[in-house]
């Protein structure tokens, strides 16, 4: 894991745009500030998995592992912000509008946005993967970031605000919010090793039980866990009255949900055979996950 880590680490520098002016400079640097902080890069982790499940290979699918989680960042540096969840740790550090301000955190996040897209069509994203596969890639996170997708989902969330959503609702809100970009991580690791349809579709049963599974661990984290181990502030959800399956079912139920998604995730990958070990010990190591 920490191996693999590195090696994405390695890319997601390299993939950064080059300032051509010292003002500009300080947008890249804020870029690389919230990129390069340190997250547990599991969207990345599952797009490699997948590629290499489904024929493909790391190098490949490396160029779509580091779009995604360039995408995945901006999510996070728009969500801490004073007009969103107005958060001041992210990933043990202070937030990016804390350390550079509120407009060049908005434009990090929008450099980062814009940069994914790049990353998707770059020379070496095309020499590895052929332009077909770097379109519908292209295509694929467009839809799983966008409006119906994880915007979509940050967007129920504002709405949902203080007005104690139901169970369902949640899900919706869930679904779209955290599970469309795990979902993207699995499909964009399926694009690049040229899956066939019936390993897509199981791909992406799988991402949405663990993507669902991982925002209701989030919720439950934000009540039981501490700053300090989360690297973000808990009690958030809490204080900007969220709804949350944690606030809405209780821990223990919470507890008993995540575990069955994280079974029927599990069985999604049956058609794998024995080859499919690795995501289905991430499946269980991200249900036991502290931070
Ligand atoms: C946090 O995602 C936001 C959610 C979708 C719950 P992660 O828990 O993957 O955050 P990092 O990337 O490890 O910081
Ligand atoms: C945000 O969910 C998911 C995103 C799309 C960024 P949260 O607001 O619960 O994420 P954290 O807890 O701040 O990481
Ligand atoms: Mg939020
Ligand atoms: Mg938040
Ligand atoms: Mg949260």
């Amino acid at each position: 894991m920490s191996e693999f880590t590195d090696t994405v680490e390695k890319k997601l520098v390299s993939y950064l745009p080059e300032a051509d002016n010292e003002d500009i400079q300080r947008l890249v640097s804020s870029m690389e500030y919230s990129l390069m902080a340190g997250g547990k890069r599991v969207r990345p982790m599952l797009t490699v998995e997948f590629a290499k499940l489904c024929g493909g290979s790391e190098e490949a699918a490396m160029p779509f592992a580091c779009a995604l989680e360039m995408i995945h960042t901006y999510s996070l540096i728009h969500d801490d912000l004073p007009c969103m969840d107005n958060d001041d740790l992210r990933r043990g550090k202070p937030t990016n509008h804390k350390v550079y301000g509120e407009a060049t955190a908005l434009l990090a996040g929008n450099g980062l946005l814009t940069r994914a897209f790049g990353v998707l069509v770059s020379d070496e994203a095309v020499r590895l993967n052929g332009y077909e596969k770097c379109a519908k890639a292209v295509r694929v996170l467009s839809e799983c970031a966008g409006v119906n997708g994880m915007l979509g989902g940050q967007m129920i969330d504002l709405e949902s605000e203080g007005k104690g959503a139901d169970v369902e609702h949640l899900k919706v809100m869930d679904n779209k919010k955290t599970g469309a970009l795990i979902i993207a991580a699995a499909k964009l690791g399926c694009i690049s090793a040229g899956a066939g349809e019936e390993q897509i579709s199981a791909a992406c049963e799988y991402a949405s039980d663990i993507g669902l599974a991982f925002q209701i661990i989030d919720d439950m984290l934000d009540v039981t866990s501490t700053t300090e181990e989360l690297g973000k502030p808990v009690g958030s959800d809490n204080e900007n009255e969220k709804s949350t399956y944690a606030a809405l079912l209780g821990l223990e139920e919470c507890r008993r949900l995540a575990e069955e998604l994280t079974n029927k995730a599990v069985s999604a990958l049956e058609i794998f055979g024995g080859s499919a070990e690795q995501l289905r010990n991430f499946a269980v190591y991200l249900l036991n996950r502290e931070k």
